[in-house]
């Protein structure tokens, strides 16, 4: 093949299944809303904003991301923070997303559980009927806080369930693993949500085990540190468990400290199924396919490894089996 690297993965068919939406607020954006609704803000400049976003941990991040989200007042905020997500990802080839959102950072400030969750869905629609795009809604527990916070998010969202497709665990990791959770997992489970949670990023294998065995999760997200425990990694090999990992994220977050350190590759040559997927775009540098481009380059990923990235994107993904197979299929063709 000639073409270059970056426009053999322009051209890859790919889903996006690691994406808080929250995280794709462009510095631009957060003051166009924070003029918009009259939000007072830390900074003065876009370039002010950029300045602050090195961090040395996921603490450090989040500090920072969760107060950027008070720009969010409306339904039109959100509807167009998705939508600004969406072109990038079809600038990228991106087909289908399934994206992570935060109720209660927006509950716990005085919103309606309606303004996000309408105006994301509305974004959701609109680039579907004008990019194509398919996407799934996730809507994510914040871990810092208690599970009965959890209970009542859950409850809130029930008129809304029939659109959402799953839930998840986010937030600060160590301190807070996935057994204080176990409750509003198994009932979420019980409303027909698909299961996924954060384990492994900064957290201890333990916690990934707990993802498996007491909230028996469909996807981990991030799962980096599950390569420190051999019995651990076996088990999700065997059982085809998807990890979306996020490689531009864990260099932001010091998870790793060199992208040429990235267990990316080593994921994939274990036979684990590994995702390629961008977290927080807006913060970490890089959207779906910078994260495809840099990793490719940093670890000499071969087009068949670039391929089983994009075929685990949907076997992965909680589309329904037609919808997957016309992916691969797709897939299949491109690469030959
Ligand atoms: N919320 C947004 N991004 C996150 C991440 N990478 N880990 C945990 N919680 C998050
Ligand atoms: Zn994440």
């Amino acid at each position: 093949m000639t073409d270059t690297l970056e426009a053999f993965i322009a051209g890859l068919p790919k889903a996006e299944l690691h994406l808080h939406i929250e995280g794709s607020l462009e510095p631009e954006q957060m003051f166009e809303f924070g003029r918009r609704n009259r939000v007072d803000m830390p900074f003065n400049s876009v370039e002010e904003v950029r300045a602050a976003y090195a961090f040395s941990n996921l603490q450090d991040f989040l500090d920072i991301y969760y107060q950027g989200a008070g720009v969010l007042q409306t339904e039109r905020d959100f509807q167009e923070m998705a939508m600004a997500y969406f072109r990038r990802l079809h600038a990228d080839g991106g087909l289908h997303a399934e994206i992570f959102f935060d109720p209660q950072t927006h509950t716990d400030r005085g919103l309606p559980f309606s303004i996000a969750a309408d105006g994301l869905l509305a974004g959701m629609k609109q680039a579907e009927t004008e990019l194509g795009i398919t996407s799934g809604l996730i809507l994510c527990f914040l871990r810092h806080l208690d599970e009965d916070a959890a209970m009542a998010t859950l409850k809130a969202a029930e008129p809304w369930l029939d659109r959402i497709v799953g839930v998840g665990l986010d937030s600060s990791e160590v301190g807070h693993p996935p057994s204080k959770f176990a409750r509003v997992f198994k009932a979420s489970k019980e409303r027909g949500l698909a299961l996924c949670a954060h384990a492994g990023e900064e957290g201890p294998p333990a916690y990934v085990w707990e993802a498996l065995d007491l909230l028996k999760v469909d996807r981990i997200d991030h799962g980096n540190r599950a390569l420190e425990d051999e019995a651990l990694t076996q088990r999700l090999v065997a059982s085809g468990m998807t990890l979306t990992v996020c490689p531009l994220s864990n260099l932001k977050l010091r998870v790793v400290e060199d992208l040429r350190a990235h267990p990316l590759k080593r994921m994939l040559d274990l036979g684990l199924k590994a995702t390629c997927n961008s977290d927080d775009p807006a913060y970490f540098g890089g959207y779906l396919g910078e994260n495809f481009v840099r990793t490719a380059k940093a670890l000499d990923l071969s087009r068949a490894d670039l391929v089983t990235l994009a075929k685990n994107s949907f076997t992965g993904s909680f589309l329904d089996e037609e919808r997957v197979a016309h992916h691969l299929t797709a897939i299949d063709a491109y690469a030959a």
